[in-house]
């Protein structure tokens, strides 16, 4: 089994990654951001509290998203891996993190981050669309589906953005990021685990940088 925790501000790419890694490698995603979405739309309670909070582009509190986690940890040790997207984002996230994973017996692999400019985020952010069948990610000028309007994987033609992704909650997303998530690095640093990924490259290529880490 791998697991790996995926870190970078918003829009370094870390979902893009999450997704090739899990039609890959079959690897599971667990990206906060996404349970928390389908929280909102099925309207449940977790659903209700967090819609504000992450329209404002703020973090949702530690305990809501170390639940979402903890109910899907429980897996047999023959399961492919995990990685991990958007989450741990505090301190106590990752101090969760560490106590969920030793209570189950399951071991950290590696912590990638990925490196980028967050002038070119807000830019990437906010061409950010999806297909709202299937939810492929496109974008209005890295990557267009291949016949406008129609989407390359299951030819659904309607498209959505998220709420937050507009340049002004980009940059509290990423004052966030600094102020909140940045502080949990130096902890894995100290353990060794950290590797960082120029995610200013090709897709591709960031693709290929974490396919070499992982078969180290
Ligand atoms: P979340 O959904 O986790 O969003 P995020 O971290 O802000 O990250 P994004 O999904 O925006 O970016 P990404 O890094 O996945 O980039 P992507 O691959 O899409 O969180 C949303 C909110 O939920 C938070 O603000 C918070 O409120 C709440 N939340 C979630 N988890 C939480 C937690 N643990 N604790 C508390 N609150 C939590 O790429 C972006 C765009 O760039 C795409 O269009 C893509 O096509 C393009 N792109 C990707 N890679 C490249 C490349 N190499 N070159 C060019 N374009 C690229």
């Amino acid at each position: 089994m791998k697991i790996i925790i995926l870190l970078g501000p918003p829009g370094a790419g870390k979902g893009t990654q999450a997704q090739r890694l899990m039609s890959e490698r079959g690897m599971v995603q667990l990206s906060t951001g996404d349970m928390l979405r389908a929280a909102i739309k099925a309207g449940t309670e977790v659903g209700l509290k967090a819609k504000a909070v992450m329209d404002a582009g703020e973090l949702v509190s530690d305990d809501i998203v170390t639940a979402l986690i903890a109910e899907r940890l429980d897996v047999p040790a023959d399961h492919p891996g995990f990685i991990f997207d958007g989450y741990p984002r505090t301190v106590p996230q990752a101090d969760s993190l560490d106590r969920l994973l030793a209570e189950r017996g399951f071991k950290l692999d590696r912590v990638i981050e990925l490196e980028v400019d967050e002038e070119a985020l807000v830019d990437r952010i906010s061409g950010r669309f999806s297909c709202g069948s299937c939810g492929e990610g496109y974008h209005d000028r890295y990557k267009l589906p291949k016949t406008a309007g129609v989407c390359d994987v299951c030819g659904g033609t309607e498209f959505k953005r998220r709420p937050d992704d507009n340049a002004e909650t980009v940059r509290t997303r990423l004052a966030e990021y600094r102020a909140k998530t940045a502080p949990i690095l130096p902890g894995y640093e100290a353990r060794g685990m950290v590797v960082r990924v120029d995610g200013m490259a090709s897709m591709d290529s960031v693709s290929a940088s974490i396919a070499a880490i992982l078969a180290d």
